[in-house]
């Protein structure tokens, strides 16, 4: 990953802040979401008085651009924070690494966590979902 795009979707990502709907936990998490072919979707978290509707960031962005027929990603960046104050990564929960695991190659895609601007790491799908259960398993 060019250190140029990784920057680019960083600032995609902390923009989603704001649009960040987070009234019971307070911790707004945003996106973006790089296709193979180099388009980006954001997304932020959307919680739920019932709670258990909520979605995260990440799988906003995958479910608005798989809705616009989008089925190929190569990268996704993540930024989070307690009223949206970023301090340390934030990792995906086990349910977006799952939606990944759907759409993405676990050994290619890249998931950029960033805590700033030129604070970040980059992790594989595979790294942080070992052993990942996918269409392959059905195949
Ligand atoms: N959240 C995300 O949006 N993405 C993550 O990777 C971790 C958690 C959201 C869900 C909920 O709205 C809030 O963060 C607190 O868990």
């Amino acid at each position: 990953m060019d250190g140029k795009l990784a920057e680019e979707m960083i600032d995609l990502a902390i923009e989603q802040l704001q649009y960040s709907y987070a009234p019971y936990s307070g911790f707004k998490v945003g996106a973006a979401l790089l296709t193979k072919r180099g388009k980006i979707y954001t997304g932020c978290n959307i919680e739920n008085a019932a709670y258990s509707p909520a979605n995260c960031a990440e799988r906003t962005a995958f479910f608005k651009a798989v809705s616009e027929g989008e089925r190929e990603f190569s990268a996704i960046c993540i930024v989070g924070g307690k009223d949206g104050v970023l301090t340390e990564y934030t990792a995906p929960c086990g349910v977006c690494r799952q939606v990944m695991m759907e759409f993405c190659d676990p050994a290619a895609f890249q998931i950029i966590l960033a805590a700033g601007k030129e604070q970040y790491e980059i992790f594989t799908l595979k790294e942080l979902l070992p052993k990942g259960f996918g269409p392959g398993n059905l195949a």
